[in-house]
């Protein structure tokens, strides 16, 4: 985000209360810029990439500007949407960043009982890359199978030929990679609804567990706990393109 905006619109627009709110913490002295109170709500802001070490809010560095990306370590049992029953990984971020405008939102989706690595953005532009089919992005998945592998399965989900049910376009090709007989590495570039579930239940096996560790070139931090989230920089961002 670059150019200026009124403080009052900023701080409202990332979630800190409706403008009137935001007047009120301003004639308080709540909000500072380099230690200085801010006491104008109509002063214009010049955004910088820095301004969130700069100004303080209730003390506070300053929640990060619009055009964040995050990646998150979804846990089993979340679900990826903003008004479904049960607990949404939105539900994992600071309730202040689900008053954002623009939203966040996941970079596509994990089922409910999938875990690992997924992206949480409000940049569009940024969204669309990274799921665009044109731009084949892979997503490596780990899954742990009801019944051992019979030994087909690699060169029938590699010959871009796959069928699933219900649908009228073949699957580009997929890469597995077994790492035991009911454990295996798979690794797609499309995001079609529960690809991997049923890849798998095409080839007769069923997945019992299913983990993403990579998407692009970026693999999910060993130290990102499961519910725990990172601000993307910019090597985060390239490494997905890579
Ligand atoms: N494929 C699935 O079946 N589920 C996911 O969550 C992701 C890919």
């Amino acid at each position: 985000m670059s150019g200026a905006v009124r403080l009052d619109k900023l701080l409202a627009n990332m979630g800190y209360g409706s403008r009137r709110e935001i007047q009120a913490l301003a004639r308080l002295g709540a909000v500072t810029l380099d230690g200085k109170p801010l006491s104008k709500a109509d002063e214009r802001i010049k955004l910088s990439p820095d301004l969130p070490e700069r100004m303080l809010v209730d003390g506070r560095p300053l929640d990060p500007l619009p055009g964040v990306a995050l990646m998150m370590h979804k846990p089993v049992g979340v679900t990826c949407s903003h008004k479904e029953a049960g607990e949404l990984v939105y539900g994992l971020l600071p309730s202040r960043w689900r008053m954002r405008d623009p939203a966040l939102s996941t970079v596509g989706r994990l089922d409910k009982e999938t875990s690992g690595l997924l992206l949480l953005t409000d940049d569009g532009d940024l969204l669309h890359r990274i799921i665009s089919p044109k731009r084949h992005v892979a997503k490596r998945y780990v899954a742990t199978l009801a019944r051992p592998l019979r030994g087909d399965e690699r060169a029938i989900f590699a010959a871009g030929d796959l069928m699933l049910e219900g649908e009228e376009k073949p699957l580009a090709p997929a890469a597995l990679e077994p790492l035991s007989d009911t454990v295996a590495r798979l690794t797609i570039t499309e995001g079609r609804y529960h690809q991997v579930r049923r890849m798998f239940a095409a080839v007769g096996n069923h997945v019992e567990g299913l983990h993403r560790d990579r998407i692009g070139g970026l693999d999910l931090p060993a130290d990102l706990e499961p519910g725990r989230y990172r601000i993307m920089g910019e090597a985060d961002l390239a490494a997905i393109f890579a």
